[in-house]
């Protein structure tokens, strides 16, 4: 069975359930700038809280940090991005006068980017400029005037907030290399071409390790963090068919790596990044050290022995893996001769966990579901609902993701028992009130995996 799924699809039940809006859409939209609405925050906030559970609360070797997005300008400089966070843009001469990569286009029009030949404008047809590098960083001014203000920028990676805090972390949360800092926080990037829904946007949330180690161990922590970081994809139900680790070539590494993989998922566009997992060597804490004048490196204080540590980098997009637990949880089946769209998340990152369904509005049945909900909901997210015929209310939570659906009934009036709904088997069970709370909290620790086919 194919996958039904397209981006259009889950662009639309974005919109529908409000999990995700284009930015200022009443003046028209802002271009490739998103809003996240309820179901969007708590589900992104899920992905999120999923990761610092894997990343820092399950390990020993972890510390977190939240830097400020505006760092001092001398930090561009001594990363690199001051200099080479360049895409070569070109312009179209002719009618449309539209921007865009050249090396996408001659990706497209001649099989490789690097291919020499003539690329036209995609849009018209028309002839186009030479390239010229632009550079992906927002700038901003900082002060009250304009004469007087510094130029500072905007991050485009949460990275350097964490290599200029080395010091500051080393002295003081008493680790020792091999150890990660850990930083979830907004980049942004002036992209020349921003596209496909929330997979590339100017302004997005990353996820990042910067992981310290002994130079000597740097590529055996470098395939570790690539098993490490598949498996949490597909711990949380991504299908592993759907995913593939893909090594940079050498014209293809960024300027501070030595060796890079991809996690790629099969987006409908195809395979694209979802992580980056890189061999950073010691470029980035001996630059800092050379514009800076601190010292950055790891003194044994038994051995006196001193080192630059080098860095494993797991880099992944907490909009990026969004989509793509959106995208593969999408999917639709025909029940009793009528169409169920549904999202088959996993339970612990579905932004409502259980809802409590009166059959009908009357007979004491909203007022005893009440009750039900505000016992479930000190235990996990869940939503009460009685507005509308009791199909569309389920249909509703299908869409959003909901793993289980509780009913009260009439026999709920007679005996203090409920009906728990599956969402992706749709069985249902006959459970006492008394255990429906300890059972719900059973099944959401459980294992998961998608009942999709491949
Ligand atoms: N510090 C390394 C770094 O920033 P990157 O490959 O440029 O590496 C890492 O970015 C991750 O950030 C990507 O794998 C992707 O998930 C996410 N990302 C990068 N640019 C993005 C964009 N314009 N929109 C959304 N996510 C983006």
């Amino acid at each position: 069975m194919a996958d039904k799924v397209t981006l259009e699809k889950v662009v639309a039940l974005c919109k529908r359930r409000g999990f995700i809006f284009q930015s200022s859409e009443i003046y028209g939209g802002l271009a490739s700038t998103y809003d996240y609405g309820h179901y969007g925050v708590l589900l992104k906030n899920n992905v999120k809280a999923e990761w610092w559970r894997a990343v820092v609360q399950e390990r020993d070797d972890m510390v977190a940090l939240d830097a400020a997005i505006l760092m001092h300008p001398r930090t561009w400089e001594a990363s690199g991005h001051l200099e080479g966070f360049t895409d070569p843009l070109v312009q179209c001469l002719g009618e449309c006068k539209k921007r865009w990569r050249e090396d996408d286009l001659r990706t497209e029009q001649l099989g490789d980017e690097h291919a020499e030949g003539e690329i036209r404008c995609p849009e018209c047809g028309g002839e186009l400029s030479e390239p010229r590098q632009f550079n992906l960083m927002f700038e901003t001014l900082m002060g009250p005037s304009e004469e007087t203000g510094m130029k500072v920028y905007l991050r485009p990676e949460t990275a350097q907030g964490i290599f200029v805090n080395f010091k500051n972390v080393l002295q003081s949360a008493r680790k020792v290399p091999p150890f990660g800092i850990a930083q979830v926080g907004k980049a942004f990037r002036n992209e020349i071409t921003p596209g496909n829904f929330i997979f590339r946007t100017r302004e997005f949330e990353q996820m990042e390790i910067e992981f310290f180690v002994p130079p000597a161990e740097a590529p055996e922590w470098h395939q570790r963090w690539m098993e490490e970081r598949m498996r949490w994809y597909t711990e949380l139900g991504i299908r592993e068919s759907r995913l593939q680790l893909r090594k940079h070539g050498p014209d293809e590494l960024s300027h501070y790596s030595s060796a890079t993989s991809d996690i790629e998922y099969e987006f409908p566009m195809g395979f694209s990044e979802l992580e980056g997992i890189a061999n950073r060597g010691d470029f980035d804490l001996k630059q800092h050290a050379e514009f800076s004048g601190e010292k950055l490196e790891y003194v044994d204080s038994g051995s006196g022995d001193r080192y630059v540590p080098h860095v494993i980098e797991p880099s992944a997009g907490a909009d990026r893996a969004t989509l793509a637990f959106m995208v593969d949880a999408y999917d639709e089946e025909e029940v009793e001769g009528r169409e169920r769209v549904l999202l088959r998340l996993h339970p612990r990152l579905a932004p409502v966990k259980v809802a409590v369904l009166p059959l009908v509005n009357k007979d004491g049945q909203p007022e005893k579901a009440r009750e039900i909900y505000e016992e479930v909901r000190g235990r996990m997210p869940a939503e009460f609902d009685n507005g509308g015929s009791i199909g569309k209310r389920y249909r509703r939570q299908d869409e959003i993701g909901t793993p289980w659906g509780v009913t009260v009934d009439h026999q709920t009036m007679e005996d203090d028992t409920v009906t728990l709904r599956d969402r992706d088997s749709l069985e249902q069970s006959r459970i006492a009130i008394a255990e429906l709370g300890a059972e719900l909290e059973r099944r959401l620790a459980e294992p998961w995996m998608t009942p999709k086919v491949e």
